[in-house]
């Protein structure tokens, strides 16, 4: 189920070619992530200057946090992608309240593109979050805030909260694509792919998806 690609280039290029395929449907609608794994793919895709002119996007999930602090997923989506590429600034959109609203917005997607966090986490669905969850408020985990503490001053200003979209809003997509990168995400990645489907370890909840790839790179 996982394919271990050479370089993290390689795997941004893979992944590159699938949302230049989905770019080609008719309206396409793209679920997309952030944090580190995703950089170079946006890079990529910023190059190969494809037409978003059509194209409808919802990000998995966003901090509960200022849309414009420099650390929301809103400006990390701007200035790696959104603010780059031709999309309409009404085609894209990011978690917001009431979480039923959002979520209401998130039908037919074609692509869906998840990282994994070293828990096990998609999006913010933490361990625990139940196989049908839809969008809602989370906590983040000690583990998850630990591991994003790095793109803050301190550990005190990660946001304690987000609006992830849910294990059931995911597994609804009808084409779901993991990337993973680096040796830190190998040994989550087996027990997700390889082990027991487990709310414990929410990617697991992907082998259960009829048209799923899973990319790493080391
Ligand atoms: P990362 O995060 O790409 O920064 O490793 C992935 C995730 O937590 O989903």
């Amino acid at each position: 189920m996982i394919k271990t690609l050479s370089t993290y280039k390689e795997l941004c290029s893979v992944v590159a070619d699938i949302v230049e395929h989905t770019l080609t449907l008719p309206k396409p609608k793209l679920v997309l992530p952030t944090g580190s794994t995703p950089i170079s793919l946006y890079k990529e895709l910023v190059n190969r200057d494809l037409d978003w002119s059509t194209t409808t996007t919802f990000n998995l999930d966003e901090y509960v946090i200022n849309p414009n602090h420099p650390q929301s997923y809103n400006s990390f989506m701007k200035k790696h992608l959104f603010d780059r590429v031709n999309i309409y600034p009404d085609n894209y959109h990011f978690p917001f309240r009431p979480t039923e609203a959002y979520e209401d917005k998130i039908k037919e997607i074609d692509l869906c593109i998840l990282g994994i966090g070293t828990n096990g986490h998609i999006a913010f669905n933490e361990p625990g979050s139940t196989i049908d969850s839809r969008t809602r408020v989370v906590d983040l985990s000690e583990q998850t805030i630990r591991d994003n503490s790095r793109f803050f001053p301190t550990i005190d200003d990660v946001p304690k909260q987000a609006i992830t979209m849910g294990l059931g809003t995911i597994m609804e997509s009808k084409k779901i694509v993991l990337m993973a990168n680096g040796e830190h995400k190998l040994n989550i990645l087996n027990v997700a792919m390889n082990g027991e489907v487990t709310e414990d370890v929410p990617a697991s909840i992907l082998q259960n998806h009829k048209n799923v790839k899973v990319y790493y790179s080391d």
